[in-house]
């Protein structure tokens, strides 16, 4: 069985949804830790309730990029990390990170990439963006993480349509429903492919 470790900074429902998964044997792993960015997120709640360790760790707090690029890396094979999974973390991932897990790193983002991705694009900006476009469709995207934010290999998507009376609100809770059903399965599956 394979160790992963997860990335959140909010609330962590895609968190929630993997954490899940393994309770109930869908996803065969293990989840080692949890790394966020921000003190007194749920996503830390969920963590403590599952018994799962977490670690707050925020550049601000080192004396350099570089010393905290160094910890976190320490921290992943503390937790013998065999693949990272982001999961709303809202920083980028050091590129010693990227240079030690490469193909090892997952991230999920709300919109059908290469659309609405990039600098900028993340949260209600991208429903805003979809709706404001006239867009008929939307969804979710899984990806591998390269040193660009959101242009690694895409894995999976799932697609959902934009409703007449959408807003950016309502959009967003139903590519969230997808996201829950979609990670946990691209996470088994990649899982699999894995040394
Ligand atoms: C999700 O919409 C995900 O696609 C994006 O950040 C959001 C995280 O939501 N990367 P949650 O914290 O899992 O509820």
């Amino acid at each position: 069985m394979k160790n992963i470790v997860v990335f959140a900074s909010g609330s962590g429902s895609n968190f929630q949804s993997i954490i899940d998964a393994v309770e109930s044997g869908n996803l065969s792993a293990r989840i080692t830790g949890l790394i966020s960015n921000k003190p007194g997120t749920k996503a830390l709640d969920r963590a403590s309730s599952h018994n799962i360790p977490w670690v707050i760790l925020s550049e601000n707090d080192f004396g350099s990029y570089e010393e905290y690029s160094e910890i976190l890396l320490a921290q992943l094979l503390e937790w013998d990390a065999q693949l990272l999974v982001l999961a709303g973390f809202l920083r980028k991932i050091p590129s010693n990170v990227i240079g030690a897990y490469q193909n090892r790193i997952l991230n999920i983002h709300p919109s059908l990439l290469p659309k609405y991705g990039g600098k900028g694009f993340y949260g209600i900006n991208v429903h805003r963006a979809v709706i404001k476009a006239g867009d008929v469709e939307t969804g979710c995207t899984i990806h591998i993480v390269s040193e660009n934010y959101d242009e690694g290999p895409i894995l999976d998507q799932a697609k959902i349509p934009v409703l007449a009376d959408d807003t950016p609100e309502k959009l967003a809770a139903r590519v969230l429903q997808k996201e829950h059903i979609l990670y946990p399965k691209v996470i088994s599956d990649y899982l699999k492919t894995l040394d």
